[in-house]
């Protein structure tokens, strides 16, 4: 389904994607090119279509780069090379956009051993159909003297295009750096001018990973204006003619990370269609015509009734993309409304059991004790942080929740619907809560 988002809202959701899908901050970015990124995406945006993905993707990369963009680093690397005895060579340029730094590697590597292997990796798909091509212009061969390259690349008036022998050094491969477990490990691994546009700790977090894809001693090179390794890194600083690079301290266990697949506790499962909230909880003017679209009736209400139907659009969103198992895209519409109605308890419900279900239980607690501070009396907020609570083993804090969610849901007269809970019928919350403290009473 495709949403009608304000410019802030889009740029929001940029945003968030940006950072979730690549780790790349928006602040790295001038205006004019966040602006651009923006209006990429048009003015209706489908946040559950993969190409919505692609597109942003697509355009947020930068990808400037030139064969043997500052040589002295493959002057080093040259170096380094040379003063080991085994010869195989593996190298991984990470980040590698359309593939020049990947074949300057080998053409530096060739006449040291022929025994090399290139892996050029992005997240770019069209970068790395380009790489695949080899064939470049003019504007790829500006720091290089074309004279000393000739037995590697076949130049003419258009450019170059890479000799087919040094193509089969070379390969390339969609690999996001936000998740490298797939990769082996490499005696080298260039990864410039790429972890500058991420956010500061998800580059730490990737310079941290590449520690389990290096070879013992091996070597990783990062562009001058990235973030460097943390001083109690396992990174070892490495001068070398006024390069800096840096070099594996000690050996890593290689970590199995499994993705997991989580099902939402049936219970806690969001209806397929969104039940209409309690009329006293969204006042929508009778005088609104019920034949008119769900844009045109929230745009023809009095502003704080805009807003209550706005909230009311997110959460029907959050819960269809989280039941439809698509959490990610749900806890972004969360972060993009949570950011315009940060005191909307239903909205840290709902994240607090997308979490749960993710079996982040930290987060899923944070956000179900922001709902309980915010709507102390809600029967249904005590009882989600009771959920969470008994979900993560703390039985006895769990049971308090839900007795307080007991004895404030029989207060609540004359209301089909639990309020804050998008359709939970009070019987529903009833048993919940009776099956909860019945296991309690079982188990004492
Ligand atoms: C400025 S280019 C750097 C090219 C080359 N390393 C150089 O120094 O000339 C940055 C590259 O990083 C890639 N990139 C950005 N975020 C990424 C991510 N999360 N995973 C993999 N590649 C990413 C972009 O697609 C782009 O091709």
């Amino acid at each position: 389904m495709r949403l009608s988002l304000s410019a802030r809202d889009r740029r929001l959701f940029v945003e968030s994607i940006l950072a979730k899908k690549l780790g790349i901050s928006l602040n790295s970015f001038v205006e004019s090119a966040i602006d651009d990124l923006v209006n990429s995406l048009g003015t209706d945006i489908d946040p559950e279509a993969p190409e919505t993905i692609e597109t942003l993707i697509d355009a947020c990369c930068v990808g400037e780069t030139m064969f043997m963009r500052h040589a002295e680093h493959f002057s080093a690397l040259k170096h380094w090379v040379s003063s080991r005895l085994s010869r195989p060579l593996s190298v991984w340029s990470a980040g590698c956009c359309t593939g020049e730094e990947a074949y300057s590697l080998a053409a530096t590597l060739f006449p040291l051993s022929h025994d090399i292997e290139v892996l050029g990796t992005d997240v770019n798909l069209r970068f790395l159909r380009k790489a695949r091509l080899a064939r470049y212009t003019a504007w790829s061969l500006r720091s290089i003297d074309l004279t000393t390259c000739d037995y590697w690349l076949n130049t003419d008036q258009a450019g170059a295009s890479v000799k087919r022998w040094l193509k089969k050094y070379v390969s390339f491969k969609r690999v996001n750096l936000l998740n490298v477990n797939e990769m082996t490990r490499y005696d080298a691994i260039f990864c410039r001018n790429v972890l500058m546009y991420f956010y500061p700790e998800v580059a730490q977090g990737v310079i941290n990973s590449f520690a389990e894809h290096i070879k013992p001693g091996g070597v990783l090179f990062l562009g001058y204006y990235d973030p460097i390794p943390d001083e109690n890194s396992l990174w070892r600083r490495v001068e070398y003619n006024n390069i800096v690079y840096y070099q594996l301290r000690e050996r890593k266990k290689q970590s199995s990370r499994s993705p997991k697949t989580i099902e939402l506790p049936k219970e806690n499962r969001a209806p397929d269609k969104p039940v209409k909230r309690q009329p006293e909880q969204i006042k929508t003017s009778k005088s609104v015509s019920s034949q008119l679209s769900p844009k045109a009736v929230e745009e023809s209400l009095p502003d704080p009734l805009k807003d209550e139907a706005r909230l009311e659009r997110y959460l029907a969103d959050i819960y269809r993309y989280a039941s439809s198992g698509k959490q990610e895209i749900a806890l972004s519409i969360f972060e993009i409304a949570v950011d315009q109605f940060p005191f909307a308890a239903e909205l840290y419900i709902i994240a607090a059991l997308i979490f749960a279900e993710l079996s982040q239980f930290s987060e899923a607690k944070v956000r179900a004790r922001k709902a309980c501070f915010l709507q102390p009396d809600s029967c249904y907020a005590q009882y989600v942080l009771g959920y969470c609570l008994a979900e993560s083993g703390n039985v006895k804090q769990a049971l308090n929740r839900f007795k307080q969610s007991q004895s404030y849901l029989e207060k609540i007269k004359a209301a089909e619907v639990v309020p804050l809970s998008q359709g939970l019928s009070i019987s529903q919350l009833k048993r919940l809560l009776d099956d909860r403290l019945g296991d309690a009473d079982e188990s004492n």
